[in-house]
């Protein structure tokens, strides 16, 4: 009995060699034959021997024989697989399958209209640039015309930090930061969040998005300002989209102006969206007030400029029709699946 466990090692350990030696199918099939062939194989001569083990002897035997037959066929089956060209992830994997489609992410909308309107910007020769989300009073408030007793720093209460410093309320104070780190001529359109003390509901949310752009040079008048934004509606609402022009007041700017967009939806005939007027305001805007210039040290007498602020994220429910401003914050991804 020990001797054919013996040989049934042996053999298995030999078999293993034999096996990976064989280098096409037709000289693994004749290893097969040697080591299974129901004739003379060698495996089979050692079953064909348990007649002559004591009956008790068999079963142990016999066991181990199955057990060497076993790990020969696998290891012939797994190199003609090899032979056959077929690597093992081909064997355990079956590769006609269609793939999964998997989500790989996507733009969030307000990036997706920040991008398209820095693009449309940019072909007008304006660079993008960012400023800090921390600022101080002066750069926020102070620089920008409005002194901080001012009714205007009431309206823009924002979230203060220590000593001077809050969490700016508009990009506005990059205009300030631009120019005091450039000469005119100047023209950069500034994405970045912005925070105010709003309660969080359906139209307002404490941290939103804003675009605020700037041009200054010498010899720029309102002309400019009303051509390049009514440009700009065309380029991003569609050909047929007029801007209006409303009197306003920011204290940075002097004239201002709120300007309106002819409604998207309904083109001006009054709808839902535009409440019935058929019109949507989109930003406020105006010519750089010389006091902006003097805290600068730009000659007023010699630059003029205008600028804008407007919010992304009202754009982008506008665009997509997302009712309520909380969907652009809450990371749902069924939501922004949609983009
Ligand atoms: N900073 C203004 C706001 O937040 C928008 C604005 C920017 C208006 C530039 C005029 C010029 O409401």
């Amino acid at each position: 009995m020990a001797d054919l466990i013996r040989e049934l090692d042996e053999l298995e350990a030999g078999a293993e060699a034999e096996i990976e030696a064989a280098a096409t199918p037709a000289e693994l099939e004749s290893v097969r034959i040697r080591l299974l062939g129901r004739k003379d194989g060698r495996i089979t001569a050692i079953l064909r021997r348990l007649g002559e083990l004591a009956p008790e002897d068999r079963p142990a035997v016999g066991a181990r024989a199955n057990e060497v037959k076993k790990a020969v066929q696998d290891r012939l089956e797994a190199r003609s697989e090899v032979l056959a060209g077929r690597s093992e992830v081909e064997r355990e994997v079956d590769l006609t399958l269609p793939a999964r489609p998997a989500w790989s992410g996507g733009r969030h909308p307000v990036s997706l209209v920040v991008d398209e309107i820095c693009e449309i910007f940019a072909r007008y020769g304006f660079t993008r640039v960012r400023g800090p989300e921390a600022e101080t009073d002066w750069y926020n408030f102070v620089a920008l015309n409005t002194p901080l007793d001012h009714p205007a720093a009431d309206m823009a209460d924002t979230f203060y930090l220590d000593d001077g410093v809050l969490l700016r309320s508009h990009t506005s104070p990059v205009q300030i930061r631009t120019m005091q780190a450039y000469d005119p001529p100047v023209r950069v359109v500034v994405p970045g969040l912005v925070f105010r003390r709003d309660t969080w509901d359906a139209s307002h949310a404490p941290a939103f998005e804003q675009i605020e752009g700037l041009a200054v040079d010498e010899g720029i008048t309102f002309v400019d300002l009303k051509a390049t934004l009514s440009e700009f509606a065309r380029q991003f609402f569609g050909p047929s989209t007029r801007a209006r022009f409303r009197p306003s007041f920011f204290p940075f700017t002097e004239p201002s102006a709120e300007v309106d967009v002819s409604c998207t939806i309904c083109g001006g005939s009054g709808c839902s969206a535009c409440k019935g007027t058929g019109w949507i305001e989109i930003m406020g805007a105006g010519m750089v007030d010389p006091n902006v210039f003097e805290s600068v040290g730009y000659d007023p007498e010699r630059y003029t400029g205008w600028a804008f602020g407007m919010g992304p994220g009202r754009i982008a429910m506008l665009r997509y029709g997302i009712p309520d401003i909380r969907l652009l914050y809450d990371s749902d991804m069924r939501f922004l699946e949609q983009f």
